[in-house]
Parts: structure tokens; C-alpha cells; sequence
């Protein structure tokens, strides 16, 4: 019998486990290293989603497990209003590298968190308070953070915050917008503005975007369109948030996504991969922005809001990341994973459509890559089909779209893991078809 059976751990987690989101997996996952987790009968499953879209130097890494050891034993929890080495180093080091005028940072722990603070920041700078998302957005369970999230979890939870509004993703794969022929993501990002302006009360305070909406399907914003973005927000007096949550520290072959379109941000939000698997977020702005709030008298006190242990973790992130040169890496090893997808496109007419950037990537199934109609239990075979063979991939079904596979593994992923991760999908989808 499987120790994945085990009934004590099962009867356990059925009595006493809060069930917050979809079904778990049956596995006990025992441990896990490098790009792997391994599960009870000690069977290595090639983690392509980087656990929850954050482990981006792999599970257990030494230098990172040095690190955390070290700071648990000398220096890992604080009073909220005191300092230490580690936070002060990151805070220079993220202002160093991050674009534009982005200088000034708040260090936090979850996602969720970083853009609510980000939020208030938006809306004590401006001293206004509605807040525009797109209509596929994922930034975080909490209260402003789920108020701007609108593919999954709005209902059921009595009202969202007053002024919340949404505009449609650009699509490329499934444009809504034509001119001539032609996709015209402007022509419906000036539509999208127009309703806004509509709606509006006359207290637009920030627009918040992913530059490639993972938990949405994967969709990567066109060239030009986050710059156009910026003018719609200029114009009305709001700031561009960007949550790089799961784009940002390399992953898309740029430091961060929003570089590759000249963009930056008044407040750039990072989490999941910048602590690499542990809690460790942060919000970066620019002095103005920071000052305006700070005579405002901005609150944000949290029990562990700049912890020294987490940003030691951060800044030990980026050293590996300089060091081993994982940008650059994420790019080369993106394209290979890439033109491999690419490759099983032509094998399978499930697979409609294959995008995204660097080791950030989507593949969305359909019935029939021809005719792009959703085929939602076939995408759910899928992964479990690949779960069985060892690839753990990580599948967001929406209304109105195919499944779409997220693929993202370690930013130190190598290339007999990349071969290998695609021969069991191509072998997954094999068996799926049959
Ligand atoms: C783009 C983005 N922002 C924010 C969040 C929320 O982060 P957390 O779950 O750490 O609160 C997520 C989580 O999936 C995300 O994908």
C-alpha cells in the first residue's frame, strides 16, 4: 500500500483542516529539494510551479538554509519599530536595482499585504480612493487586495471596497477588440477608460496591474500596452501600481517585467519570489510619494513589518540571483521550455495556444487548437495525468477561456529537467487524447 494513504493523516486533515481553496492533492509531500518535491513512497515529482509560483532557486537551496539558520539563532524577530542590518541593506539594494525613481521600500511578508499597503499609500498620496483592476486580476485575499482581484473570490463576501472598478485584460489569443482586421488592444483599453470615466466619482486613485496576469491565464500584456496604461493613469491623476509578484527577481528574463517595456511604476510591489518560498514582501515607491504619505501620517504597523530573518533571506536571494547570473538564465532556459511547448503544439490540437515570457509561461487546452473552444475536463485530466507521471503543473480554468497550464519552474531549473518535464507532458497529453 502507498504511505500516501496513510489513514491517521488523512483523517486528521479531514477533521481538523480549514478547506480553503479547491481540492488538496493526495499526496503527503515529505520533503522536497531542488527542483523536486518527493512524497510519501519517497517518489520525486518535478516541481514545475516553483511551489506556489515562488521558489525560484528550487526547494531547499544551502545557501538559503545557511542563511535562515544563522539569523534564527542571531537575529530573526524585532519590535516593529526597530531596525537591523538586513532591511536597511534591502531596502538599498531593491532602490538600486528596481526602475525609475523607485527608491523607497516597505518590507512585509505576504503579497496580499504588500498591495494593500500599497493601495493605501495610492490613496492617501492622492487623497482620493477608487481603484481600477483588470477583470482577470489575482493580488491577494485581504480586504483592498481581494477588492481588486476579480478572477476568483468575489462572491459571497458582502460588498468590496466603494470604487472598485475593472477593465478588460488585452487578449491576444482571444481578442475582443478589432480594427480593420487587426487586434486593437488600445482602441479597448480607450473604451475600457471611457467606462471608467463614466463611473468614476471623480476619485480615481491608482490602477494596480500584473504585466502578465498568471492567476488570469497567463495573459502577457502586449509591447506598449503598461506604457499607454501609465498616460490613461497620468491624465486622470492616478498612480500605476505594478504587482510583480510573480514576475519580478528574473523570472521573465528581466529583473522585472515592467523593464521590458520602459515602464516604471509609482509603486512596484513584490512577493513571492523575492523571498524565494519564504514570507517576504515589499512595496517600492518614490521619495515624492513616500514623503506625501509620511506627512499624512501613513500607517502601516505590522507584527512583522521589517523582520530582519526574512529580508537576510531577500538579500541573500539577490546575491545568488547576480551571482549565478538567473536572469539571464531565466531567458535562455524560457526559450527552451518554449520552443519545446512549441513543438508539442504541432503534436496536439489540444494545445491552442502557448505564451508568456522567460520561465513564466501559459498553455492554454482546448478542444481543438483550430477552433479554440474551452475544454475544461480535458485540462483537468491533463494534470492529473501529469501529476501521475511525476510533473506537477498547476492548471487556472476561467470562464470564457481553455484551461490554461502555468508553467513556471526554478529560475536554476537545468536543461535535462526541462527535457524531461515536457516529455511527461507530451506523454500526458498522449494519454489524455486516447
Ligand atoms: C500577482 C499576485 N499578486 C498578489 C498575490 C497574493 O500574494 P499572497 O498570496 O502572498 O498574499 C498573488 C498570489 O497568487 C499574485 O499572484
Amino acid at each position: 500500500m502507498s504511505k500516501n494513504e496513510d489513514a491517521r493523516f488523512w483523517d486528521l486533515a479531514r477533521r481538523h483542516l480549514i478547506r480553503y481553496g479547491g481540492d488538496f492533492e493526495p499526496l503527503i509531500i515529505e520533503r522536497a529539494q531542488g527542483s523536486y518535491v518527493y512524497d510519501a513512497d519517497d517518489r520525486a515529482i518535478l516541481d514545475f510551479t516553483s511551489g506556489q509560483m515562488s521558489a525560484i532557486l528550487g526547494h531547499g537551496h544551502p545557501e538559503i538554509a545557511q542563511t535562515i539558520a544563522r539569523h534564527a539563532a542571531r537575529l530573526d524577530h524585532l519590535f516593529s519599530g526597530m531596525l537591523s542590518r538586513p532591511v536597511v541593506e534591502l531596502a538599498g539594494r531593491l532602490a538600486e536595482r528596481a526602475p525609475g525613481a523607485l527608491e523607497r521600500v516597505l518590507l512585509l511578508s505576504t503579497g496580499a499585504e504588500a498591495n494593500e499597503a500599497a493601495i493605501r499609500m495610492a490613496k492617501l498620496a492622492t487623497g482620493k480612493y477608487e481603484i481600477v483592476a483588470f477583470a482577470d486580476s489575482w493580488h491577494g485575499m485581504t480586504g483592498a487586495a481581494s477588492s481588486a482581484t476579480y478572477c476568483a473570490g468575489r462572491k459571497g463576501y458582502g460588498p468590496a471596497a466603494v470604487g472598485s472598478f475593472a477593465i478588460p485584460a488585452p487578449h491576444a489569443y482571444r481578442p475582443r477588440w478589432m480594427h480593420d482586421g487587426h487586434w486593437d488592444w488600445q482602441g479597448e483599453l480607450d473604451y475600457a477608460f471611457a467606462l471608467v470615466d463614466r463611473q468614476s466619482s471623480g476619485n480615481l486613485a491608482a490602477f494596480i496591474a500584473e504585466p502578465i496576469l498568471s492567476s488570469g491565464g497567463v495573459i502577457d500584456l502586449p509591447p506598449g500596452y503598461l506604457a499607454a496604461l501609465k498616460r490613461k493613469c497620468g491624465e486622470r491623476g492616478m498612480l500605476l501600481i505594478v504587482d510583480e509578484a510573480q514576475t519580478g527577481l528574473g523570472r521573465t528574463g528581466l529583473m522585472f517585467a515592467c523593464e521590458r517595456d520602459g515602464v516604471a511604476p509609482d509603486i512596484l510591489t513584490l512577493s513571492k519570489t523575492l523571498g524565494a518560498g519564504l514570507p517576504l514582501s515589499a512595496v517600492v515607491t518614490t521619495p515624492g510619494i513616500e514623503d506625501a504619505c509620511h506627512e499624512r501620517g501613513f500607517l502601516f504597523y505590522t507584527t512583522h513589518v521589517s523582520d530582519p530573518l526574512p529580508a537576510a533571506v531577500g538579500l541573500k536571494v539577490l546575491d545568488i540571483i547576480e551571482r549565478d547570473g538567473l536572469v539571464e538564465r531565466a531567458g535562455v532556459s524560457g526559450q527552451r521550455l518554449a520552443s519545446g511547448l512549441r513543438i508539442l503544439q504541432n503534436r496536439h490540437a489540444c494545445i491552442g495556444d502557448v505564451r508568456g515570457r522567460g520561465l513564466l509561461l501559459g498553455v492554454e487546452i482546448v478542444q481543438d487548437g483550430r477552433h479554440s473552444q474551452p475544454a475544461p475536463v480535458l485540462g483537468a485530466a491533463l494534470v492529473r495525468r501529469c501529476m501521475a507521471l511525476g510533473l506537477s503543473t498547476n492548471i487556472v480554468q476561467l470562464p470564457g477561456m481553455g484551461s490554461v497550464l502555468r508553467i513556471a519552474p526554478p529560475l536554476n531549473v537545468s536543461d535535462g529537467e526541462i527535457d524531461l518535464g515536457l516529455e511527461m507532458l507530451d506523454h500526458a497529453m498522449t494519454l489524455a487524447a486516447a
